[in-house]
């Protein structure tokens, strides 16, 4: 398999593997790198060319391996260096490539540098983070300043025993490092430069707009909440000083390799300031992964809303993927995705669990097609959905899930509302285990006492067996539109031709053309009821329909429940 051209991520369809869920090989109840080895022929089938997969380095697990306490050694829960050098080698075999989940913006509080930086305030080690005193405030003392953090109240911890505090602004298991000390960035890049040298095709760089702080420290201005607290991003999210922090990264990692980086800017940055990260000429990473087409519609924070409330903005997603095609189709390369281990199911949250089969597969034609390198996330592939536990108790294995309980209780929700907030929200969702089979665990693992039990539809027929048996299928329809996005003509059209919406007031239908001279044109319903679209153009082909008919009358297509096309047109 040829894996040297340039810019292959261009010709690539990506997919996210959360693996502590996705096969376990030895039967003890955790995924493990030796299950993902014995699945790639299954992934090489389904089409998927490129791997993300999420931490597996050493880690207590605190945040699911984005809490690392060795980057030199593999998790022994998921194996051993030999068994992912191994994995590399079988992948490449394959014309797969393969991402490793880099987490540069804090590590476990386990790490030997934070514990060297606890035990020896005058270590090197303690530069690596960011230690200050305390305010004494009424004889009591409070943290360095007011900022919250993602997972918890303050974003400062005390260390026991001292007036000194450490900055989290994940779980306090988490320490943040200060990438304003070069001492810290040489060991970053030593720590990349010996997993490129492996022969690892690029990373998926975690958190990555948080690298650079405001080393003020001072208080945020906006309102606080009730403990005094305020989750101020700008004071840790896409500053400056980040932009060359991945500048020195790229000269001293990534220049002249040919691999790919993918890194999470979050939810708080404008294309056009992404594109001092992302762009061609002077960016330093290839990729921006945004959130800005996840929510829209109302989900996020969406706690004591009704699941009626929760309804697809279609105008606002258009909007949001238009928004960053246009300022980056000529200057950048572009990630397209639904879901990953941060989100709930796309079927749940954009599509219809009633609608399954229709709504999967409106979903992923409608991504596939746009321009970007699509990212399918394991288990969209057979229309995986959303869990529906009873008690937030079993959201527990996720902590930022624990923590965020905790407020909501202490801010006067009942369990009831914070159950159906979380079955509709929450991330926990999205790593409950692949469903291969119907047997035990959905054939995901022999054990008996799993950490997160699989969703119990998969006996339901959700599961990758019953979805090759049957021709119609969401597995089957997603092998053949991922065989059509990667058709060399296609591809082109894709990537270099093009793009615009159809009808973009629309409230309903997502519609949008490649107007080349080969024109490609997607129509999808993103609603559970009939909706009508009117179409003035000459089908030349249909590619691509979940439906078994075409109902379309003087030039008006009535769209069934999530109906949806991919139509070559004259
Ligand atoms: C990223 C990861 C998320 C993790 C967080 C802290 O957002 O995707 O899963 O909890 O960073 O590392």
């Amino acid at each position: 398999m040829d894996l040297n051209t340039s810019a292959w991520w261009l010709n690539s369809i990506g997919y996210i593997i959360y693996p502590e869920t996705f096969f376990d090989s030895n039967g003890d109840g955790v995924g493990d790198l030796n299950g993902i080895l014995s699945k790639l022929d299954y992934l090489r089938d389904l089409g998927v060319n490129l791997l993300w997969i999420c931490p597996i380095f050493q880690s207590p697990m605190d945040d699911n391996g984005y809490d690392v306490s060795d980057y030199g050694a593999i998790n022994p829960r998921f194996g051993t260096m030999k068994d992912f050098d191994n994995l590399l080698a079988e992948a490449h075999k394959r014309g797969i490539r393969i991402l490793l989940d880099f987490v540069l913006n804090h590590t476990s509080d386990q790490h030997a540098w934070f514990q060297k930086a606890l035990q020896d305030p005058s270590s090197p080690e303690r530069k690596f983070y960011f230690f200050r005193k305390g305010k004494i405030v009424d004889g009591k003392i409070l943290p360095p300043n007011n900022w919250k953090g993602f997972f918890a109240s303050s974003a400062w911890e005390q260390v026991p025993g001292t007036d000194d505090f450490y900055l989290h602004i994940f779980s306090k298991h988490m320490p943040d490092v200060d990438w304003s000390n070069p001492t810290l960035r040489e060991e970053y890049f030593k720590i990349a430069n010996y997993y490129l040298d492996k022969g690892v095709d690029g990373f998926r760089l975690d958190a990555v707009a948080h690298l650079a702080k405001d080393l003020s420290f001072s208080d945020s201005a906006l309102k606080t909440d009730t403990s005094g607290y305020v989750l101020d991003t700008s004071k840790f999210s896409n500053r400056p000083e980040l932009f060359d922090y991945l500048q020195e990264f790229k000269n001293r990692c990534l220049q002249g390799r040919n691999v790919l980086t993918v890194g999470e800017v979050g939810g708080n940055i404008s294309p056009e300031e992404a594109l001092k990260i992302c762009d061609r000429s002077y960016g330093s990473i290839n990729l921006a992964f945004n959130f800005d087409t996840v929510w829209n519609n109302g989900n996020y924070g969406s706690i004591g809303k009704k699941d009626e409330d929760i309804k697809t903005d279609v105008l606002l997603l258009k909007r949001n993927f238009m928004r960053w095609y246009n300022a980056d189709h000529e200057k950048a390369d572009m990630p397209l995705y639904w879901c990953n281990h941060d989100h709930p199911r796309v079927v749940s949250q954009y599509g219809s669990v009633k609608y399954r089969n229709e709504s999967a597969k409106m979903l992923i034609t409608t991504l596939l097609f746009l321009y970007g390198t699509p990212f399918i996330y394991y288990g969209d592939e057979i229309g995986m959905s959303n869990v529906q536990f009873a008690k937030p108790e079993q959201f527990f294995s996720d902590k930022a899930t624990e923590s965020g309980v905790a407020e909501w209780r202490k801010s006067g929700f009942t369990d009831e509302q914070i159950v159906a907030f979380l079955n509709r929200a929450a991330r926990l969702n999205a790593r409950t285990p692949m469903q291969w089979d119907d047997t035990k665990n959905a054939g995901f693992s022999k054990a008996d006492n799993l950490i997160i039990l699989a969703n119990p539809n998969y006996v339901e027929g959700v599961n990758v067996q019953k979805e090759m048996e049957n021709p119609y299928s969401i597995l089957n329809f997603f092998q053949f539109a991922i065989n059509k996005r990667r058709d060399a003509v296609i591809n082109d059209i894709v990537s270099y031709g093009p793009l615009e919406l159809i009808d973009p007031n629309h409230p309903d239908v997502f519609a949008y053309l490649h107007p080349g001279s080969q024109k490609l044109m997607v129509i999808s319903n993103f609603r559970s009821f009939d909706v009508f679209f009117t179409f003035y153009y000459e089908i030349a082909d249909v590619m691509l329909h979940n439906y078994g008919d075409v109902k379309i009358v003087n030039h008006i297509f009535q769209l069934r429940p999530f109906e949806s096309y991919l139509i070559r047109i004259r």
